[in-house]
């Protein structure tokens, strides 16, 4: 049987190079749309290395009709995977605009091009951001939707976007996956996560503090209510979060029906159990200090995962430590990342 081609936006950058992996290793043949705004084109090689093909990668912008229209017509997708978007919550209060165009009218414009081109199998890349500060945790899919940012508000007016496309027209499958906090690498180190710039996130920054890029981490708050007083998330290795991505399209091409699914492990750690867990397993140091807490963050999240498990038959297999071993893998090979 021919394989089923998967488009997948924003494929040369973090989670969607992890996917595109995945979707080869399972049989699908992936085609990358990216228009690089926080990618670097050095991750093809490195792609093509571990999957041992040749990856097809199309520069182009999901803002852009017409080059939209171009890969569609040249290539006969079966699914669109939808990565690519601004994630910078800070970024987005400073910046709504850049937010709102890039994540809602890049989507709406992909979601047009793909009605002409007649494909309505999509899978698209939402957030535990959507849950805002949860009422209670573990948060399941029906909890209370409401969110803090102008990032987080992308993401929510996409998914409701996406449920009024359904309600319109009977013939879209569309996943929405909402993931927790991505963390880790592929086990061969060749690709992981490169923030352009400082690290939002912890564990860039945790690797940036290793690797000697930055002098110490700032610890956001040490007086929350949690057990150590820092704040708690849900991690979940990059690798598993790709293969969360390959069991919901096999779900809509299989059940052809729509669903809605937390991707993450169900287990929350805290900012010092991340610390620790990344110096016993790499033997590194990372200079800390706790600092101010950072606005909007909240002190617990973690996801109820029963959903993914029974729908898609997908749960996380990788715990902390191997985030935090291949996180390391990768960050002291490239200590540069793909720029070298
Ligand atoms: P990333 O920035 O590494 O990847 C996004 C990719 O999309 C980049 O390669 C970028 O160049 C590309 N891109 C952005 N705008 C584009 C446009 N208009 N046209 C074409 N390409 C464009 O981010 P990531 O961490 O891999 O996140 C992927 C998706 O998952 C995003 O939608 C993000 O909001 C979502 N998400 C990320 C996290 C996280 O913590 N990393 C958590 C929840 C959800
Ligand atoms: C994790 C923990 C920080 C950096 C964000 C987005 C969310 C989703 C995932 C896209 C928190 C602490 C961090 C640092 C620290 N992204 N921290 N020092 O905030 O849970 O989620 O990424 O959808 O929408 O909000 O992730 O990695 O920024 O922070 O102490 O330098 O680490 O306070 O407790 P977060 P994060």
């Amino acid at each position: 049987m021919a394989k089923k081609t998967i488009l997948v936006t924003g494929g040369a950058g973090y989670i969607g190079s992890h996917t595109v992996v995945a979707l080869e290793a399972a049989g699908y043949r992936a085609v990358i749309l990216d228009n690089f705004c926080n990618s670097h084109p050095g991750v093809l090689p490195r792609l093509e290395a571990i999957t041992g093909t040749s990856i097809t990668l199309e520069r182009g912008d999901v803002r852009d009709a017409a080059a939209l229209d171009a890969v569609f017509a040249k290539y006969k997708v079966d699914a669109v995977i939808h990565f690519a978007a601004l994630k910078a919550v800070g970024e987005s209060v400073k910046k709504p605009l850049d937010y709102f165009e890039n994540n809602i009218y890049g989507t709406t414009q992909l979601l047009k091009a793909m009605d002409r081109a007649g494909v309505k199998h999509f899978v698209f890349s939402s957030s535990a951001t959507v849950y805002g500060d949860p009422e209670s945790v573990p948060i399941d899919e029906n909890s209370k939707l409401w969110t803090m940012s102008p990032y987080g508000q992308t993401k929510l007016y996409t998914e409701e976007l996406l449920r009024d496309c359904m309600t319109a027209d009977a013939s879209w499958r569309v996943a929405i996956l909402r993931y927790f906090n991505p963390a880790g690498a592929h086990e061969s180190g060749s690709i992981g996560e490169d923030p352009s710039g400082i690290p939002n996130n912890l564990f860039p920054y945790i690797t940036q503090v290793a690797v000697g890029r930055r002098d110490r981490l700032g610890v956001f708050g040490g007086d929350y209510p949690t057990p150590d007083g820092t704040c708690v998330r849900d991690y979940i290795h990059v690798v598993d979060l790709a293969e969360g991505h390959v069991k919901a399209l096999d779900y809509l091409f299989r059940e052809d029906k729509s669903v809605t699914v937390n991707l993450g492990t169900g287990v929350g750690y805290s900012v010092l159990d991340c610390i620790n867990t990344f110096v016993e397993q790499t033997g590194m140091a990372v200079a800390y200090e706790i600092v101010a807490r950072r606005a909007g963050d909240v002190p617990a999240c973690y996801a109820k995962v029963d959903a993914a498990r029974d729908l898609l038959g997908w749960e996380a297999k990788r715990n902390l430590a191997d985030m935090c071993r291949d996180a390391w893998r990768w960050q002291e090979a490239n200590p540069n990342g793909f720029a070298g």
